[in-house]
């Protein structure tokens, strides 16, 4: 029988030193800030439950891991598990492979930043395809105007690939959004890498190693049916909820709701959905209230 390359551990890297959100990160974490009625977190976290991934590693420094588990606990009631590591100090964004390897248990991994929000008509569809059989390295890209706030992925006139971190002035608009896969390759790669200018080990350094030894794959995300918005600053995150606001009301629907997908993807029993938003008043519950209440007894 071949062996399943299904993805399944996901690690969500909430660390940083939050200072563009300064005076909230003095005593709580940017990824638990508020977009509308859920914390920041839960966007990535749906990427990853909606399509397969049950096992869910949260990074983030001393201070405020208590503050991630007490908001998500053991991940029973939503039917995940979560589990907790402390980063001593943030060393950039590739510290996350190396602290998670334990938790890989040699097999690929996702890996999502956690402060950019993706959702859309068709990011299910690629993020399963890709959990649901991949043993390679994966980055992802989109459309994007803003290309001095990310790293583009170039390509030169021998067709070779490169992402080039924020860069002045470029001629692609292809930005790598937070969200890849990586595999033990990786990690190896990761633990070699050295310090940057800004003293942080650099994951554009490590997708381009995994690039020049062909060993990541590139898929790109289309942006006129997906939706892709970086939470990096309170600014940011005003726009992005409104935006939101507007979709979901316009779709009926919401975003992330974590305790409805975990009832639609049947990792939950109804009795313990009912149980969860039980006398519960916030409009978070009151949407799952009101969509399923009326179908607590049917099948
Ligand atoms: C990081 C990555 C960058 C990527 C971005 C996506 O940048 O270094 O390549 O485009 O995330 O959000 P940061 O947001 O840490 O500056």
């Amino acid at each position: 029988m071949m062996k399943s390359h299904k993805i399944t551990r996901g690690i969500i890297l909430a660390g940083g030193k939050g200072t563009r959100f300064d005076p909230f990160t003095r005593y709580t974490s940017k990824h638990l800030l508020p977009i509308n009625d859920k914390p920041i977190v839960y966007y990535p976290i749906s990427n990853f439950i909606k399509n397969g991934i049950n096992k869910i590693l949260i990074i983030s420094d001393k201070k405020n891991i208590r503050d991630y588990r007490r908001l998500l606990g053991s991940g029973k009631d939503i039917g995940v598990s979560f589990t907790y590591k402390s980063q001593n100090k943030p060393r950039g964004l590739p510290e996350a492979l190396i602290l998670g390897e334990k938790f890989s248990k040699n097999e690929p991994f996702a890996l999502n930043l956690g402060d950019h929000i993706l959702f859309g008509k068709d990011i299910d569809i690629v993020l399963k395809k890709i959990f649901n059989n991949n043993k390679l390295n994966t980055i992802f890209t989109i459309k994007h105007t803003k290309t001095r706030e990310y790293g583009v992925l170039e390509k030169d006139y021998k067709g070779q690939y490169k992402i080039v971190e924020k860069p002045k002035k470029t001629n692609f608009r292809d930005i790598v959004v937070g969200i890849y896969t990586y595999n033990k390759d990786a990690i190896k790669i990761a633990k070699k890498l050295k310090p940057s200018k800004r003293k942080e080990l650099e994951i554009t350094e490590l997708n381009n190693i995994l690039i020049n030894q062909k060993k990541i794959k590139i898929v790109r995300l289309n942006n006129k049916k997906n939706f892709w918005f970086d939470a990096g600053d309170a600014d940011k995150v005003s726009k992005i909820s409104s935006i939101i606001k507007n979709y979901e009301k316009k779709n009926k629907i919401q975003i992330a709701n974590l305790n409805e997908i975990a009832l639609l993807k049947k990792l939950i029993s109804k009795k313990t959905f009912f149980k969860t938003i039980k006398n519960k008043k916030s409009s978070y519950f009151d949407y799952l209230r009101k969509k399923y209440e009326n179908n607590k007894n049917k099948n």
